[in-house]
């Protein structure tokens, strides 16, 4: 698998401009040939439940402005990361802020896992998709049999975008919580510190950024006052 992957970069890699976009269908094709989609529904739970626990007064805080609770899942892959915080934005919303809305957005520069991400296929390439959905988070995401299922709610607030995490479009806007896990392992120091700065801009104020336990930023990567920024495995 790694042998034809390389096989496959080297001869796309060949047909780059010297500073590709992120449109060039080269570039493209070696972004969706390179890069690793493996996800997982609620993959390191014990993070999740630290973000589950600071929605409720982010809740409150975009009802009372009148907007929605704005979630990122920053390289969503094929969706299961933004699915999950939809099924725990809403399963929050109605316990602590009814009427409160939400809204998920997953970014990715793979098309083929957005692909995915669009269709709403939560899991199926693994063996247990399942195994770490909370009981109480089931009812979003389990059909009959035990199969994964995603309930239209969840469906209805996420919507995925294809772009790369090192240059965000404006046009995305702010966001309340940003899942950024799994993705800067891949990148060099600069790189890392690149996302992590404009990932940063990107929160609303007292918003949280969250981080996986691979994806440390590079020493002064960040703007200091009062962010909150969680690493966890
Ligand atoms: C291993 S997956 C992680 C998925 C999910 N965040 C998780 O932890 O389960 C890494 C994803 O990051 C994406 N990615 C890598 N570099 C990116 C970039 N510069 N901009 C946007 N997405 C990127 C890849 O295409 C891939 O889908």
């Amino acid at each position: 698998m790694l042998e034809s992957r390389l096989e496959r970069a080297a001869a796309l890699l060949a047909r780059l401009p010297a500073q590709p976009l992120l449109g060039d269908a080269n570039w493209a094709a070696l972004l969706d040939a390179v890069t690793v989609q493996e996800t997982q529904l609620f993959r390191s739970p014990a993070q999740l439940e630290l973000i589950e626990r600071r929605l409720p007064p982010l809740l409150l805080r975009a009802r009372a402005e009148g907007r929605a609770l704005r979630l990122l899942s920053a390289g969503c892959a094929t969706g299961e990361e933004a699915f999950t915080l939809a099924a725990i934005g809403l399963h929050q919303a109605r316990a602590h802020a009814p009427g409160a809305a939400v809204e998920v957005v997953g970014v990715d520069v793979s098309r083929p896992a957005l692909r995915s991400a669009a269709e709403g296929g939560i899991g199926l390439r693994l063996g247990a998709p399942l195994a770490n959905v909370p009981a109480q988070y089931r009812a979003w995401l389990e059909g009959e049999g035990g199969q994964p299922f995603l309930h239209p709610s969840l469906r209805a607030i996420v919507r995925f975008e294809r772009a790369s995490l090192l240059e965000l479009p404006v046009s995305l806007g702010d966001f309340d919580v940003i899942l950024c896990r799994n993705v800067l392992i891949y990148m060099d120091n600069m790189a890392r510190g690149q996302v992590v700065t404009g990932l940063t801009e990107r929160l609303l104020p007292g918003g949280m950024l969250a981080l996986g336990v691979t994806d440390s930023a590079p020493g002064g990567a960040f703007r200091p006052a009062g962010l909150a920024v969680f690493y966890h495995g």
